[in-house]
C-alpha cells in the first residue's frame, strides 16, 4: 500500500503541545518547574503516564494546562541512542552555558553563568504548569508533586510566574504586541493584513523560509521500534523525532525597576520626559503605541498597532532610535546594512522568533504606572521577565538576534550602545557599551553610564518535543 503524501500545509495539533500555538492567556496562573532525574528506568515510566496528560494545540485549556521540555542532559539521561542525541543542533548540544556561548550571548561578568541561580548546572526537564485561578494552578501542582516524587524526581528550582495588569512587563510597557503570524494557520493566507511566516520558521516538521524542512533531530528508522515516529520527509532511512516540536529558549531576567526609572529621571527635567525617554529606549509608549506612529505622544489607538517600518519615514531614527529595543530586535525593513526596503525585510524575516514570555514578582506599583514608579523608593523585592522564546534554528534566530542586534555596539552605524533595555553594559574606555545614542535635529543626544537594567539570573536550552516524539522517549529502553 503506498502512503499517502503528508499535507505539510496542514498543522498537526493534537501532536503539538499547545503553548506552541496559543500563549494560554486565559490560565493567568503559571509556575515553571526545573527537575532532575534520577533513575533512567522511572524517568522513562514518569513519561509514559505524563504524555496523557500534556496539553496539545488542539484543544482550548479552559481550567489547566501542562508542557514539558527537556535540555540535551535530560535526554542523555533517558540513554536515548548516540545517533539520536547526535542529531540535535550544535547550540542545544553544547547548552546555554558553553564558554565560548556565554561570549555570543554576551552572557559575561555579571551576567556570567557562575552567578545565575539555576541553569550553570543544567536541568533535565522542565514542567510548564497553567491555571485558571491560583487554586486551579495548586491543584495542578499537587498533581505534579505526587507524579514527580512517585518517580524519585528531584525538583531543583520553581519558578512561580504571572501576568500584570494590562498584560505589561514590569517597567511599565505593554508586551506581546509584536508576533510573527504563521501563514499555515490562517485560513486565507494571500488576504494576510501582516507579514506571514512559514511553520517551519518556529515548528519542525514544516517547510521554513528557505523552503526547506527545519532541520530536526531524528532516528534511525530500525531503532523506532513501537513505530511512535512519522518518516522524516527528506530520508526514507530516518524518523522524524522534531516532527511538531521545537527548540525552547528560557532565560530568567531579573528587571531593576527603581534602578531603571531613577536613571531616567536623573537624565530627564520632569516626569513626562522621563517617560518620554524610557519610550525612546523601548521604541513604544508604555501603552504600547510605537514611536515611529506617534512620535509626540501616546496614542491609545495605537496601542496594538504594528503594520509600520522605518525606512521611509525614520531612517534617521529621529522618532525611534537606531538602537532602540524593537528596532534592535526586529529592525524590519530598514536594517542599514541592506540596500533595499525588500532586502531589509527578507533579512530581518529570517531573525523572528516566538515569545511566549511571563513576569514573576510583583509588580513595583500595582497599576505599572511609570509616574508612580519614578517616584516610589526601592523596595529590594526582585522581579523580572521569564523570557522564552520558541525557534526552530536557536543560532539563525535567538543567537543570532542576541549576539548581532542586541549586545553588538556597532549595531546600525552606533559606537558604544548595546541595547538599553536588556544589553549587557560595559563600562571600560577599551569595551565600552554603555551610551545611548538619541538621534536629534540638529544635534544628535548622547547618555552615557547606562547601569544593567536587566540581570540574567539563569536559563537553558529546551527541546520542545511533539507528543509522538514524547512518547518515543517513554517507549525507548
Ligand atoms: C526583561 C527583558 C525584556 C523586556 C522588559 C522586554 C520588553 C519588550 C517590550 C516592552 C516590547 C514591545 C512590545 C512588543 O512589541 O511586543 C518588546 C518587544 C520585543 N522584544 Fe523584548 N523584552 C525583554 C527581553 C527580550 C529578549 C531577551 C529578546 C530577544 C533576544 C527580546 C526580543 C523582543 C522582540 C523580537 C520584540 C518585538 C520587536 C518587534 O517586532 O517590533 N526581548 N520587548
Amino acid at each position: 500500500m503506498v502512503a499517502n503524501p503528508i499535507d505539510m500545509t496542514v498543522l498537526e495539533k493534537d501532536d503539538i503541545q499547545g503553548l506552541l500555538l496559543r500563549g494560554h492567556g486565559q490560565l493567568s496562573s503559571a509556575s515553571y518547574l526545573l527537575y532532575a532525574f534520577t533513575n533512567p528506568a522511572k524517568a522513562r515510566h514518569f513519561l509514559q503516564v505524563l504524555v496523557p496528560k500534556v496539553t496539545t494545540a488542539a484543544e482550548k485549556p479552559e481550567d489547566t494546562a501542562i508542557q514539558i521540555a527537556l535540555t540535551y542532559d535530560g535526554m542523555a539521561y533517558l540513554n536515548l541512542p548516540d545517533p539520536v542525541m547526535q542529531s540535535f543542533c550544535r547550540e542545544f548540544k553544547e547548552g546555554m552555558t558553553a564558554a565560548h556561548r556565554q561570549f555570543i550571548l554576551g552572557d559575561t561578568g555579571e551576567n556570567a553563568p557562575k552567578n545565575w541561580n539555576w541553569g550553570e548546572k543544567s536541568p533535565h526537564f522542565m514542567l510548564m504548569v497553567f491555571g485558571k485561578s491560583p487554586e486551579a494552578l495548586q491543584l495542578a501542582l499537587a498533581e505534579v508533586n505526587a507524579l514527580t516524587s512517585s518517580h524519585g524526581i528531584t525538583a531543583l528550582h520553581v519558578l512561580p510566574t504571572g501576568m500584570l495588569h494590562n498584560r505589561k512587563e514590569h517597567f511599565g510597557f505593554r508586551d506581546d504586541i509584536s508576533r510573527p503570524v504563521i501563514r499555515e494557520l490562517l485560513k486565507n493566507p494571500e488576504n494576510a493584513q501582516e507579514e506571514t511566516f512559514p511553520a517551519g520558521e518556529f515548528i519542525m516538521g514544516y517547510k521554513n523560509l528557505y523552503e526547506e524542512y527545519a532541520s530536526c533531530p531524528t532516528v534511525p528508522a530500525a531503532m523506532d521500534k513501537k513505530g511512535d515516529l512519522p518518516p522524516h520527509p527528506d530520508d526514507s532511512n530516518l524518523k522524524d523525532l522534531g516532527k511538531n516540536g521545537t527548540y525552547l529558549v528560557f532565560r530568567q531576567m531579573e528587571q531593576k525597576v527603581h534602578a531603571f526609572w531613577q536613571y531616567m529621571k536623573a537624565q530627564s527635567k520632569d516626569n513626562q520626559s522621563a517617560i518620554a525617554l524610557a519610550s525612546k529606549m523601548v521604541g513604544r509608549w508604555p501603552d504600547g503605541s510605537p514611536l515611529t506612529l506617534c512620535p509626540a505622544r501616546p496614542t491609545p489607538s495605537l496601542s496594538e498597532a504594528n503594520d509600520f517600518g522605518f525606512w521611509q519615514d525614520d531612517k534617521a531614527g529621529l522618532k525611534c532610535p537606531i538602537g532602540s529595543h524593537i528596532r534592535r530586535t526586529n529592525p524590519r525593513d530598514h536594517l542599514v546594512t541592506e540596500t533595499s526596503q525588500k532586502d531589509s525585510t527578507e533579512m530581518a524575516a529570517k531573525h523572528r522568533m516566538i515569545r511566549k514570555g511571563r513576569p514573576y514578582g510583583p509588580p513595583f506599583v500595582p497599576d505599572l504606572n511609570p509616574e508612580k514608579m519614578i517616584t516610589r523608593k526601592e523596595d529590594n523585592q526582585e522581579r523580572g521577565l521569564h523570557f522564552i522564546c520558541m525557534v526552530t534554528d536557536i543560532r539563525r534566530q535567538f543567537e543570532f538576534v542576541q549576539n548581532n542586534w542586541v549586545n553588538f555596539h556597532k549595531f546600525g552605524g552606533l559606537e558604544h550602545d548595546a541595547d538599553p533595555i536588556i544589553g549587557n553594559h560595559y563600562h571600560n574606555e577599551s569595551r565600552k557599551t554603555d551610551e545611548f545614542s538619541l538621534p536629534q535635529y540638529p544635534v544628535r543626544r548622547k547618555l552615557d553610564q547606562l547601569p544593567n537594567f536587566t540581570l540574567i539570573k539563569g536559563g537553558a536550552y529546551f527541546f520542545f518535543p511533539g507528543i509522538k516524539a514524547l512518547q518515543y522517549m517513554a517507549d525507548h529502553d
